[in-house]
């Protein structure tokens, strides 16, 4: 703590020399040193609120402690150049902002792509699975009786892929999170996927009503996700879904019996995977949060939190304030 005290000492005494600057002379060189320094206290981790606990620790160290002398004129400047010097923290909020619509936009538009998959292989792909059919028949009419015996077994694995199939198309994009909500398709998700994955998948749910559609297909993109990770990294044999609303949060748990890991070493592994990121920040587009329990040996547990209401952010924030030099 005394050590950034220090530091924001010596910032601080930067910021002053070049506020009196621009008190006494005023013009468009100190407003510039005034960009860089907001832009140093942002590349430094400063806050908006210790800039504004910096910016009237100088202003006072300026006026002296004798307000008599104080007229309004350098209390109007000193503000031009306070805000100056908050433009970097305005930018860079507005690009934060910017970004979070285009991950919603591209979010969208894998959206789009997953329900094209998922049509094309319900649709193209299962009707030619009843052309296949249709010829097998036909071809096994004219076959001798213990050839014919054969081809019921091949029509029977014909059955599973084209069930298989059907299951996946509904997987990805289940209909039934539209017409009937999240809960039904986790189920749906959950008993199907156990089956593939030889886990005993049970969904609990404290819901009532329907969720925003965008809210349950990120539910159901997260818990899919969740139960990508479980196959692939946790040797478990049993995962728990539970849903609940608390006021107007939204909370899932995904909990496994599995081997486990520590959530903060994935952060700084040579290789992160996507998946607890794309949670992440699917999550943040939504004002929602992630909280991973686990360690080895004891299981994973993944806490899944958002508001209940969306709130729209606008495509583009109204301008507050640019910097004034071509800087
Ligand atoms: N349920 C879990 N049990 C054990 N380890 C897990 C579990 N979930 C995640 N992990 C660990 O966290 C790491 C990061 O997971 P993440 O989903 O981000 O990436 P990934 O699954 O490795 O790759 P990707 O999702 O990009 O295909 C995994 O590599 C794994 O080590
Ligand atoms: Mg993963």
């Amino acid at each position: 703590m005394s050590e950034s005290g220090s530091l924001l000492d010596e910032f601080g005494g930067l910021y002053a020399g070049a506020l009196g600057k621009y008190l006494t002379g005023g013009g468009e060189a100190p407003l510039q040193d005034a960009y860089e320094l907001g832009r140093q206290g942002l590349t430094g981790g400063s806050g908006v609120l210790q800039m504004v606990d910096l910016h009237h620790a100088a202003l006072a160290s300026l006026l002296g402690a004798d307000k008599s002398h104080l007229s309004s004129e350098p209390i109007v400047k000193a503000g031009q150049f306070f805000a100056e010097s908050m433009s970097p923290f305005e930018m860079t909020h507005r690009a934060i902002g910017e970004a979070n619509t285009a991950l919603r936009r591209l979010n969208d538009t894998l959206e789009e792509e997953v329900q094209r998959i998922a049509l094309a292989l319900h649709d193209d792909a299962g009707q030619l699975m009843v052309a296949v059919h249709l010829s097998l028949d036909e071809a096994t009419r004219e076959l001798p009786p213990q050839v014919q015996a054969k081809m019921t077994g091949v029509k029977a694995l014909l059955a599973l892929v084209e069930e298989r199939i059907r299951d996946l198309s509904h997987e990805l994009r289940p209909a039934m999170l539209d017409h009937l909500g999240l809960v039904p398709a986790l189920e749906f998700l959950a008993a199907n996927f156990g089956q593939r994955a030889g886990l005993h998948i049970t969904v609990e749910s404290k819901l009532h009503g329907k969720l925003a559609p965008k809210l349950s297909l990120a539910f159901y993109r997260i818990v899919q996700e969740a139960l990508t990770n479980v196959r692939r990294h946790a040797r478990a044999t049993k995962v728990r879904i539970s849903i609940s609303k608390k006021g107007d949060i939204v909370r899932c748990l995904v909990a496994d019996n599995g081997v486990g890991f520590d959530p903060a070493s994935t952060v700084n592994s040579g290789r992160p995977g996507l998946g607890l990121l794309g949670i992440r920040e699917r999550l943040s587009a939504l004002g929602g949060k992630l909280r991973i329990q686990s360690a080895e040996g004891r299981g994973t547990r993944l806490e899944i939190t958002a508001p209940l209401q969306q709130v729209e952010h606008a495509d583009s924030d109204t301008p507050r304030r640019r910097p004034s030099s071509g800087a």
